[in-house]
């Protein structure tokens, strides 16, 4: 809590491109928070390094998602928009709390057992305490709220662990953040392999619908989508393709599953699939045409990209400040 008011926190790496699950799970619903609390939507370039990166693609995606956090409707004069490696104090509390972090519960973290299968040739210890970054992160604006994808609620369970572990030893230093998962869009899975999560990084390209993919690519990916070898469009167990369709329809057009099975009640999975790809495309046409003005203009998004990290610097400052007070740093 900052001043009276509420604050809600997030990050996205500026890694791959985004996907339909990355905008329905979390980019879509950060411009709603902004009405009710103080928002900082962070982009989080130190995070982005902890697997190897090429230095002018990570520069290139920085820019990209920055002007993609305005496209989806995120006002910079009403959130905090920023790019972590601006401000500091990031790193400083990473370093700290690394130090109230157990090594046991950090062994412990799916994404780090995962990301190290996938870059067995690169296990470095940044990726290991990469959830101390992420505390940090949090911690720094003393956050009500964390607004992410289910992937993430192990790490913001973890902060709350730290946070509360800090507290104890030096009482009322930080808010206990609570992380917010939305039900619908919580999941979107592979539009070819419907039991594996939708992921940025798949190789086949019918897989995942990127937000930022034109209206002919994504009709055709939903079209391609695969399914299973019933008619009757209608969540049902072991359906996992059509079920991942009615939930993604549902999510771009605020209808239930009942009301989507009735919609489409004695029409085929061809029409469907056609009526998902439509929903979907006319949902990021606007986000893609915004996105490709702002991004025209790195003036605009670089005096952006300042006024937020000075934004963020500042109220930064207020949380390091009283922790390196309180941990016994001399200060001068
Ligand atoms: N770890 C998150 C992810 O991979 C990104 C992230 C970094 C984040 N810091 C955060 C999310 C703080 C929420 C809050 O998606």
């Amino acid at each position: 809590m900052l001043n009276d008011q509420k604050v809600s926190f997030s990050g996205i790496q500026p890694s791959g491109n985004l996907t339909i699950g990355n905008y329905l799970g979390a980019l879509k619903n950060f411009a709603e928070y902004t009405e009710s609390y103080k928002c900082f939507y962070c982009i989080v370039d130190e995070h982005a390094i902890t697997v190897r990166q090429v230095p002018a693609d990570l520069r290139r995606r920085s820019y990209e998602m920055m002007a993609l956090y305005m496209a989806c409707g995120l006002d910079p004069e009403k959130a905090t928009l920023y790019v972590q490696s601006h401000v500091p104090a990031h790193a400083e509390l990473a370093w700290i709390l690394n130090c109230f972090t157990g090594f046991g519960e950090l062994s412990r973290m799916t994404q780090f057992k995962d990301k190290s299968q996938k870059h067995a040739d690169n296990i470095n210890a940044g990726l290991f305490t990469y959830p101390a970054l992420m505390a940090a992160d949090i911690l720094l604006y003393q956050t009500d709220i964390v607004p992410v994808g289910i992937d993430q609620k192990q790490h913001v369970e973890l902060t709350r662990d730290i946070a509360t572990r800090f507290n104890q030893l030096y009482p009322g230093t930080f808010t206990i953040p609570e992380p917010i998962i939305k039900k619908t869009g919580m999941k979107i899975m592979s539009l070819a392999d419907p039991t594996k999560k939708m992921s940025k990084s798949d190789e086949n390209p019918n897989a995942v619908v990127y937000i930022l993919d034109d209206k002919d690519t994504v009709i055709r990916k939903f079209k391609r989508a695969v399914t299973d070898s019933e008619t009757c469009v209608r969540m049902g167990e072991g359906k996992d393709g059509i079920n991942n369709l009615i939930s993604i329809y549902s999510c771009f057009t605020g209808k239930t599953a009942e009301e989507i099975e009735r919609e489409f009640d004695g029409r085929g999975y061809g029409e469907f699939k056609l009526a998902v790809g439509e929903a979907c495309a006319d949902s990021l046409d606007p986000v893609r045409e915004e996105f490709a003005r702002i991004l025209a203009d790195k003036a605009y998004l670089e005096a952006m990209m300042k006024k937020g990290a000075d934004e963020a610097a500042y109220y930064a400052r207020k949380t390091i400040t009283k922790v390196r007070r309180k941990l016994g740093f001399v200060q001068i």
